[in-house]
């Protein structure tokens, strides 16, 4: 396999699990069970890249205000205010009542920012919008291969539900490129967050699930340790 360009996360331990990044142009979905660290990761991960890597990053929000976005980056030391003042990160909140609609606008202010990294949050809202799933299929596959053509590394998020998670895979996760788990593993009394890289298209990952941890400096993936390894 041809060794592909990355864009690395930052989030320690999770390029590591990636085998160096998420092969660049990739479309990747990020499933979790409620406050599974999705919101958390994915602010990390246009965070690192302004700062580490000096690449644009879209927030695209289809709940919550920008607001409550920058004040939930607060809480872990990231100042995202500067940095959409500085024209190198943006926060849109799109009320989904148009799909095209929705497209267009993520297309133009990607390229107005000149965004490398895009974010969907909470992106499983689109399987409400369609009537046929052949035709959200058709959409989020259309969504997909614009951001590829501009040339931006997208993460999408999706809840799942803590019991049935594994039958309650959307069809994101089969047109994505890579899916990422985060959840909350149950070990008698007490839950473990952890996370597993379920498919990641033209790249070696680990097949392992890993434990992470929140923190006041973000989101940890602990890349050494295999789950329950730690407990006692
Ligand atoms: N400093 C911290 N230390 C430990 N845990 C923290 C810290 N800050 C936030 N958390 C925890 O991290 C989780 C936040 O997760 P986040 O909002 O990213 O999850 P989510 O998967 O997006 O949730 P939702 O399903 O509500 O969208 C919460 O459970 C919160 O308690
Ligand atoms: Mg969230």
């Amino acid at each position: 396999m041809v060794e592909p360009i990355r864009t690395k996360t930052g989030v320690p331990g999770l390029d590591e699990i990636l085998y160096g990044g998420i092969p660049q142009n990739n479309l990747v979905v990020i499933s979790g069970d409620p406050g599974s660290g999705k919101t958390g990761l994915v602010i990390e991960y246009l965070y690192n890249g302004v700062i580490k890597y000096n690449e644009p990053g879209l927030y695209i929000s289809l709940e919550e205000s920008a607001e409550d976005i920058i004040g939930f980056a607060e809480l872990f030391g990231w100042d995202i205010r500067a940095l959409i003042n500085k024209k190198l990160l943006n926060i849109i909140t799109i009320e989904l009542y148009d799909f095209d609609k929705l497209k267009n606008t993520i297309e133009d202010e990607a390229k107005r920012l000149g965004a490398k990294r895009l974010v969907i949050d909470p992106g499983v809202v689109f399987r409400l919008y369609f009537d046929r799933e052949l035709d959200a299929r058709k959409r989020i596959l259309s969504l997909g291969r614009m951001l590829k053509r501009i040339g931006c590394t997208a993460i999408i998020t999706n809840e799942i539900s803590l019991e049935k998670s594994s039958s309650l895979f959307g069809l994101e996760e089969y047109v994505a490129d890579g899916v990422i788990l985060l959840y909350h593993t149950k070990l008698e009394d007490r839950f473990i967050r952890s996370i597993g890289i379920l498919k990641m298209r033209g790249t070696k990952i680990s097949e392992k699930l890993h434990p992470i941890r929140i923190t006041s400096t973000g989101v940890k993936v602990l890349a050494k340790q295999e789950l329950f390894e730690d407990v006692k």
